[in-house]
């Protein structure tokens, strides 16, 4: 396959940035997309150019690192799939593909592809810890859970904190993935002792951090590369409603 690249270059968050153009030659179908952007940076190395900037680490869809918007959609608009697990065979010999970085205030741009996360991180330890004592691993069998709220709490334990769902969303909103941790912690039972003081925390810190408002326009839910469900985010609302009500907020 031959393919001819459009690809954001930016030195630093201080430049302005610009779209390259590549051509990348002699591509294997069923290699990844980010195994398409090696061989196009070796070629450039070899040319004694600067390689293209991109994230990535485990290349397995479980650590939420590979970020770009291709072709104007986060992760490439394969359902359920990440960057690192996209094959060139989801595009067609001759196309022309457009590689940018997420565009959100909260995720300045680091070097061409690669955006600072570290709002998802601060988000993240704002929502503090589980006090309950959760015993050895022989305990985990005798703390009945409801099997309802486990599969609830597990799907939405999949969220791998990429961001794309911020990228999509025209408020640069964080709603769906605080809503997965939210939920993800809130449904199990050694969850609940902190929850209204958890849920508070981190609405506090993803405003605090400059994501926008949530409009329920579901873009985050349609890029989610682990499908995480727009129920989430009605959870979070519900749950921050209660803690206002009692009075728990930060
Ligand atoms: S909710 Fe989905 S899109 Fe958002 S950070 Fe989590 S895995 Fe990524
Ligand atoms: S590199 Fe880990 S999810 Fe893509």
């Amino acid at each position: 396959m031959n393919l001819t690249l459009r690809v954001w270059r930016q030195k630093n968050a201080a430049s302005p940035g610009r779209i390259e153009i590549y051509e990348a030659k002699n591509l294997i179908p069923d290699m990844s997309f980010l195994e398409m952007l090696d061989v196009v940076n070796e070629e450039l190395m070899a040319r004694g150019e600067e390689p293209i900037a991109f994230d990535s680490d485990c290349r397995e869809g479980i650590c939420g690192t590979c970020s770009l918007v291709i072709n104007g959609v986060p992760h490439g608009g394969q359902k359920g799939t990440t960057v690192c697990q996209l094959h060139l065979r989801h595009f067609k010999d001759g196309d022309t593909i457009t590689i940018e970085p997420w565009r959100a205030r909260a995720f300045p741009v680091v070097r061409d592809l690669i955006v600072d996360r570290a709002a998802f991180d601060r988000i993240i330890q704002a929502g503090g810890f589980v006090s309950v004592s959760t015993g050895g691993a022989p305990d985990a069998n005798a703390v009945p859970v409801p099997k309802d709220a486990t599969e609830r709490a597990m799907d939405a334990a999949q969220c791998i904190g990429c961001g794309a769902c911020v990228a999509a969303c025209k408020n640069a909103s964080a709603m769906l993935f605080v809503a997965a941790k939210v939920s993800h912690l809130g449904l199990l039972p050694q969850g609940k002792t902190e929850k209204d003081r958890r849920v508070s925390n981190l609405v506090k810190a993803m405003d605090a951090e400059g994501f926008g408002n949530c409009t329920v326009t579901g873009s985050c839910e349609a890029v989610c590369p682990k499908e995480i469900s727009l129920s989430c985010i009605a959870r979070l609302n519900r749950d921050y409603a209660v803690a206002l009500l009692r009075g728990k907020t930060a």
